[in-house]
């Protein structure tokens, strides 16, 4: 096992001030986070993405706090340097900011997370600044904001007329003005990305989607890997095949069972004769 520093807040100001774009990803489950804890990932962000990935739900809006905090364990398991970012599901913050305390808190005490993501701009910066009070770093998402697709009318570039993209300049200030050290933009115009990018003071700005002007990119694993069944977005880049490789190794294991050719002796265990022969005589 490759072992590194825990990555930390000021790891990533400091990347951030020397030019060195952040890596960040998403994941769900234990094996994964092993993986990503290897290549030296900056950041790993446990999406309620996992509702569809993971879940097979249409949508995010069902996943539930005790599903997040269920991945988020085991997904520190496998990645105990990362800096890890609980993301907040629906209904765990928008009824108040009481709420947004007490499920963020959730994520710090249970999970072991260093920071937590919630959606959306105005309407949710006293949440922000609530956690943050509360002593816990907060990530603010912007763009196409997945608990909201039915008001934006669909998975969406968002922001490109100017008053829209104004909008989300905007809220962004309004963000990082309520203390979240981080913004994610994703599905946002290139340029509006790095207008938000060049005016952000002490705040990290990533993209999903949004552009290469940011301080660092995201991506859905799944959709890296072909593991995703259902569509890949023209956001993700497939890096590998993974699903193609997995869908064959299934198709020959199940050949392999068919014509008897699997196991061999070496996916099996013997045992010495003179203790089958005293077997055979207890029977
Ligand atoms: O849930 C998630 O994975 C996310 C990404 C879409 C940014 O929030």
């Amino acid at each position: 096992m490759n072992e590194r520093k825990k990555v930390t807040l000021p790891m990533l100001f400091k990347k951030v001030s020397d030019d060195q774009p952040i890596t960040w990803l998403t994941c769900y489950d234990y094996p994964t986070a092993y993986l990503q804890e290897q290549a030296g990932i900056d950041m790993i962000l446990v999406g309620d993405s996992l509702g569809m990935t993971m879940l097979g739900y249409d949508s995010t809006l069902p996943v539930t706090m005790d599903d997040m905090i269920r991945h988020t364990q085991a997904v520190r398991r496998g990645s105990p340097n990362a800096f890890l970012v609980g993301d907040m599901p629906y209904m765990s913050y928008q009824p108040s900011v009481e709420t947004a305390i007490r499920n963020a808190g959730r994520f710090m005490a249970e999970a072991g997370c260093d920071a937590i993501k919630l959606e959306g701009g105005h309407a949710m910066a006293d949440r922000i600044r609530g956690i943050v009070d509360a002593g816990i770093p907060a990530i603010g998402h912007l763009g196409l904001t997945p608990q909201s697709v039915s008001a934006l009318g669909g998975f969406r570039v968002q922001g490109k007329s100017a008053a829209l993209a104004k909008k989300i300049l905007d809220d962004a200030k309004e963000l990082e003005k309520a203390g979240a050290f981080a913004i994610l933009l994703e599905m946002v115009p290139d340029r509006l990305c790095k207008l938000i990018t060049e005016r952000a003071e002490n705040c990290i700005i990533m993209s999903l989607g949004s552009g290469p002007d940011a301080h660092g990119q995201l991506l859905i694993y799944h959709d890296m890997f072909g593991l995703y069944p259902k569509f890949t977005p023209k956001m993700a880049k497939v890096f590998g095949n993974a699903g193609e490789v997995i869908l064959n190794g299934l198709k020959q294991y199940a050949a392999e069972v068919t014509n008897k050719t699997f196991p061999s002796p070496e996916n099996w265990f013997g045992m010495k004769d003179e203790e089958f022969d005293e077997l055979k005589k207890l029977l």
